[in-house]
């Protein structure tokens, strides 16, 4: 390939041809969780804006909630499974440590002619899926990705810590990437990561430093352990930062921004971020009280229910920022094509 033509494929523009997600029925509200721990409603809503969360039922693996979005997210972008060429499954949860849950949902789903990985990255997971996706399309390599965003945390919650149980849910979200009209679809990328963070909230167990062991089960190292405060702090200074270098790539302002559709993880985070963007509430998604913290699904649940609520137009900046275990950040900026 000559090298002109090698450019003029990298300046393919890619967007979002469909999208869908799934959450599953079982609700836990808070005042469920007031008989579990020692917590109550007030000081959930207070400190994080979550009323309830789904959660899956015992035969649910994240890979049976990713197949019902990705299901969706296919038949919106009006393709069938073997247009896919690459799946890509965003997860902390997947259904085994290996075959990985792509390769589960590719089978799945009949996606026979794609190629099939995870990606960890936290809660910003579905973000940098995203990102991994529209490169393969803009080389030319792929002409349509499956990203995914899929997380069963219930089965790693330690139900007797009220510092985490409180916070988290299950549910998948899914998008199909492709090519768009010029200058529509992601117009820049703001990925990062401070590995340093990465004890702040961890899974201590299950891997090569420290194998599942009685020990590891008796200490309930398989479940999440969390700083809270020091994630917190760590959200509310990244959020807005990440998302003014996105602009500033693009060459927009913040009053550019249409929709901000940030990671549901506590409302207070979304509105510190939306206070140093200066955003009116109209401008900002938030689902968090219905789903609690999904994780890497939360944005793709997110960005299929400000469709369905009538909030992504074409022509619209849509802003997707995602913040999480790593410490990971994400932040993708959009024209919405259609
Ligand atoms: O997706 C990325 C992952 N996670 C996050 O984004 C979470 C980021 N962090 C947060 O959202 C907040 O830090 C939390 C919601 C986790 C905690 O809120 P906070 O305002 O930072 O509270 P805190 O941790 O400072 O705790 C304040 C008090 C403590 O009691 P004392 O020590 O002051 O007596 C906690 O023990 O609240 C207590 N507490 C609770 N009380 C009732 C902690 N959890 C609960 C609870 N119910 N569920």
């Amino acid at each position: 390939m000559r090298m002109d033509e090698c450019n003029n494929m990298m300046k393919q523009s890619v967007g979002f041809l469909g999208m869908g997600c799934y959450i599953p029925e079982k609700i836990i509200t808070n005042y469920d969780l007031e008989k579990m721990v020692d917590t109550n409603n007030e000081w959930i809503v207070d400190r994080t804006g979550i009323k309830e969360r789904h959660i899956a039922a015992p035969e649910e693996a994240t890979s049976d909630l990713a197949v019902k979005a990705a299901k969706l997210a296919i038949a919106d972008a009006g393709l069938t499974a073997e247009d896919i060429d690459l799946v890509i499954v965003a997860t902390e949860t997947p259904d085994t440590k290996f075959p990985s849950t792509a390769c589960l949902v590719q089978h799945e789903i009949g996606a026979t002619h794609a190629a099939a990985f995870d990606l960890s990255a936290g809660c910003s997971g579905f973000v940098y899926g995203s990102a991994v996706a529209s490169q393969f399309i803009a080389t030319g390599l792929y002409k349509h990705v499956l990203v995914i965003g899929a997380e069963t945390l219930s089965r790693i919650m330690n139900w007797q810590d009220r510092n985490t149980c409180v916070l988290f849910g299950d549910g998948a979200g899914a998008a199909v990437l492709g090519k768009v009209d010029d200058g529509y679809g992601i117009l820049s990328i703001d990925l990062g990561a401070d590995g340093g963070g990465g004890p702040h909230l961890i899974l201590p167990a299950g891997g090569s430093r420290k194998p599942a062991s009685h020990e590891t089960v008796d200490a309930c190292e398989h479940s999440i352990h969390m700083n809270g405060n020091d994630v917190f702090k760590f959200a509310i200074k990244i959020m807005p930062k990440t998302a003014l270098r996105v602009l500033e790539k693009a060459g927009l302002k913040k009053d550019d921004i249409d929709l901000l559709i940030p990671h549901q993880a506590n409302v207070r985070i979304i509105d510190s971020a939306a206070k140093r963007l200066r955003l009116s509430q109209d401008k900002i998604m938030v689902n968090v009280e219905k789903y609690g913290n999904t994780s890497a699904a939360s944005i793709p649940i997110a960005m299929c229910e400000a469709r369905t609520e009538g909030r992504l137009k074409k022509d619209d900046n849509v802003l997707l920022v995602g913040f999480g275990a790593g410490l990971t950040w994400a932040s993708i900026l959009v024209k919405w094509h259609k």
